[in-house]
């Protein structure tokens, strides 16, 4: 959990962060070490599997068993220099390893930060011990890093009864260095369970049914050797039944309390004996839409059950929920500023997108906006409320059925915390009423009448965009299953623009591999005129200056400088002078081609005076045509990223999806919805 923390806090500011643990456990299944995957994996480290350790633990017991402790060294030494000279950072792992070698394995760590003339950070396990005895132990461990001159930045107390937290707080305070960087993380058991995946590993079991549930956590098991009846009354949250293979009864009647809004949810099903189900059990099951785990293992029931009891939770690739869960357990009971500063960064220019990424969520956790979401009925909706409620970064509205909702949640396993969402189904909402009058009031002149007014109000893009009018919500996401159209219209018919802007357009952020840039606009005009281009433009820049990036702006065309003619090319041309006329402080360059915008040596070549031509930061389009197929054609062919499109120019912030976004697209949207949101 800790270096998971570290690694997002430090790759928010920093551009290439390598991970070295200099020895290593590799695990039975891949003979892989879990850690060293999980950070290439989770946070797509640019580094070999192979470059991120030296030894395995039996290979270095082995040499320094036979005295080749020089050897160890060297190679540590080496391999952590190699990864020093290609990367900004190198966030270095040491043993942990619980058991017999805990004090072989703390001597080793203070001799590798030795050195390698690293500075520590001392991770104390708090769990099973006093208050007192955590203080003693780190001020024992703060003598010996004295003795060996190993400079020790912080200490992190892991693992605390949550009971005795404030007394550690206040024994911290009063018998540690005061220059000592503190951390206190709670016991958290979410963190212990284990998943479907550990436990059917842990078994030896094989997965029968249910494969896209596997990271069920599970916190608790029964045996399903008694009456069906009484079965169902021992559940309790995220429970694993262990059955013979022929109980199918047993085996159906879990499936369906998972799904039941009256039981709790069940984390999955081993079924014992070598015995799989009767086929008629297997074709009922086949038919049904949502399946917990199922898997058969060779052990009878006694053994299986001991084999379970046994299962260690760990953190692996696959498990996005506990890696998610783990680093905001960090960042919550962190200092993370105190501690960046401790360590030392300094920051780079440009931005990467993970930087920008971590930016967006840290800004808008400062000040907890309220988000509408429309489309409720789409389970990717309900998976990023989920995950923006998780990470405390809004406050949601969601709107549909409440039954329909809550069906969804139990289904896809998913729980929405209730101090920070409500649900609203507009046709039955007590705000209906009001929200009618208002759109009639608004839009009478436009031929629309109370009957209209009525319909549209029952229609979430028109519910969500009145609340967001009123103020009872600060913003609006939509467009999973709407169009952009349907999406955005209500806004445009009575949000309305800000005072100054004429024209609502759009931008999006394309996260390419080592910077972040601005396409705009690629969603809303078909054909902007030169006026309406240079709002584009302007707008543009102001949202990238919002986001942390300084705009360069290239006004995109066929022709760079005077090189080409056309009607189309005068319009960039006639759209640039605009600009330039009514915001001489921007850097603004056009008519320029792509390659001439953004690569150094094209840009020089082709307009040598230019102060935007080879690192233009914000790209303007033409048109729809260019811009909406250019974004989805980098998006599509680098792997890019694309955040958004945001809208901009509009009095409150509505923004639209695309409708084959993923659930990290709607994350990534409310989150710079949000932010918008702050600046009203
Ligand atoms: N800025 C400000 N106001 C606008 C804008 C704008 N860009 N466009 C329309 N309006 C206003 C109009 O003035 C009008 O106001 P009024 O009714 O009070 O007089 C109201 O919005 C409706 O105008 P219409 O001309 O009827 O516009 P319509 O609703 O038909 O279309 C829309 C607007 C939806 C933005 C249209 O231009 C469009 O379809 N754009 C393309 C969207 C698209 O398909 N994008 C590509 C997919 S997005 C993606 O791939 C992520």
């Amino acid at each position: 959990m800790i270096t998971l923390g570290l690694m997002n806090i430090l790759l928010g500011k920093l551009r290439k962060i390598a991970y070295f643990k200099p020895v290593i456990i590799e695990n039975s299944v891949n003979n892989k070490d879990i850690n060293i995957e999980t950070m290439i994996d989770h946070f797509g480290l640019d580094v070999t599997y192979k470059d991120c350790y030296a030894f395995t633990y039996p290979e270095l017991l082995k040499l320094r068993s036979e005295g080749n402790e020089a050897f160890v060294i060297d190679t540590i030494i080496t391999k952590y220099k190699k990864l020093e000279d290609t990367h900004d950072f190198v966030l270095v792992d040491g043993m942990d390893f619980e058991g017999e070698g805990a004090s072989f394995e703390f001597s080793s760590n203070v001799e590798i930060a030795k050195n390698l003339s690293i500075p520590l950070i001392l991770v104390a396990k708090g769990d099973g011990f006093s208050p007192d005895e955590v203080t003693n132990k780190i001020l024992s461990t703060i003598q010996i890093l004295r003795n060996k001159e190993v400079e020790l930045l912080a200490v992190i107390a892991n693992k605390l009864n949550p009971l005795d937290v404030d007394e550690l707080h206040e024994m911290f305070a009063r018998r540690l260095p005061k220059t000592l960087l503190t951390t206190i993380i709670p016991y958290t058991s979410e963190l212990r369970s284990p998943t479907m995946k550990e436990i059917v590993e842990g078994v030896d079991g094989k997965i029968l049914f249910g494969e896209n549930y596997m990271s069920n956590p599970v916190d608790n098991f029964i045996v399903g050797a008694m009456q069906l009846s009484n079965c169902l009354t021992h559940l309790q949250e995220n429970t694993l039944i262990v059955t013979p293979g022929d109980r199918g009864d047993i085996i159906v009647a879990m499936i369906q309390a998972n799904l039941s809004k009256n039981y709790p949810k069940v984390a999955g099903i081993i079924l014992s004996g070598d015995l799989a189900p009767d086929e008629p059990i297997v074709k009922l099951i086949e038919g049904l839409e949502t399946v917990v785990p199922v898997a058969l293992v060779t052990t009878g029931t006694f053994e299986t059950v001991n084999k379970v009891a046994s299962v260690k939770s760990r953190i692996y690739p696959e498990n996005n929920l506990k890696i998610e869960l783990a680093i905001n357990i960090f960042e919550k009971n962190t200092d993370t500023i105190s501690l960046l500063d401790k360590i030392g960064t300094s920051h780079p220019e440009g931005i990467t997108p993970r930087m920008f990424q971590y930016e967006l969520v840290k800004r808008a956790t400062l000040q907890k906006k309220h988000i509408v979401l429309p489309e409720g009925s789409d389970d990717r909706i309900l998976e990023a409320a989920a995950k923006l409620l998780k990470q405390e970064v809004v406050r949601l509205t969601i709107l549909g059925k409440k039954e329909e909702i809550e069906a969804s949640l139990q289904r896809l396993n998913i729980e929405l915390d209730p101090r920070n969402v409500t649900i609203i189904n507009p046709a039955e909402s007590p705000l209906l009423p009001d929200y009618i009058n208002t759109l009639y009031e608004l839009r009478k002149d436009k031929n629309v009448n109370m009957d209209m007014a009525t319909d549209f109000m029952k229609d979430g893009s028109y519910f969500g965009t009145m609340m967001v009018y009123k103020g009872n919500a600060d913003g609006m996401v939509s467009g999973s299953i709407n169009t952009t159209q349907h999406t955005i219209r209500p806004a445009l018919q009575f949000i309305k623009t800000r005072p100054g802007v004429s024209t609502v357009s759009s931008v999006f952020f394309m996260c390419l591999q080592d910077r972040v840039i601005v396409f705009g606009d690629c969603a809303v005009i078909p054909k902007p005129t030169s006026e309406q281009l240079a709002e584009i433009a302007i707008s543009s820049a102001e949202s990238s200056k919002m986001f942390g990036i300084e705009p360069r702006i290239a006004m995109l065309s066929y022709s760079s400088g005077a090189s080409g003619q056309g009607e189309e090319v005068e319009k960039v041309r006639r759209a640039t002078e605009l600009v330039k006329s009514r915001r001489p402080d921007l850097a603004v360059e056009g008519p320029i081609q792509y390659d001439a915008a953004v690569d150094p040596t094209v840009g020089k070549q082709k307009m040598p005076n230019s102060k935007v031509a080879g690192q233009a930061t914000v790209l303007i389009f033409p048109d729809l045509n260019t811009g909406n197929n250019t974004y989805k054609a980098v998006q599509r062919e680098t792997g890019a990223v694309a955040i958004g499109p945001m809208l901009q120019g509009l009095n409150k912030p509505v923004n639209d999806l695309s409708r084959g976004c993923t659930v990290d697209d709607i994350f990534n949207t409310v989150v710079i919805t949000a932010i918008q949101a702050q600046q009203e």
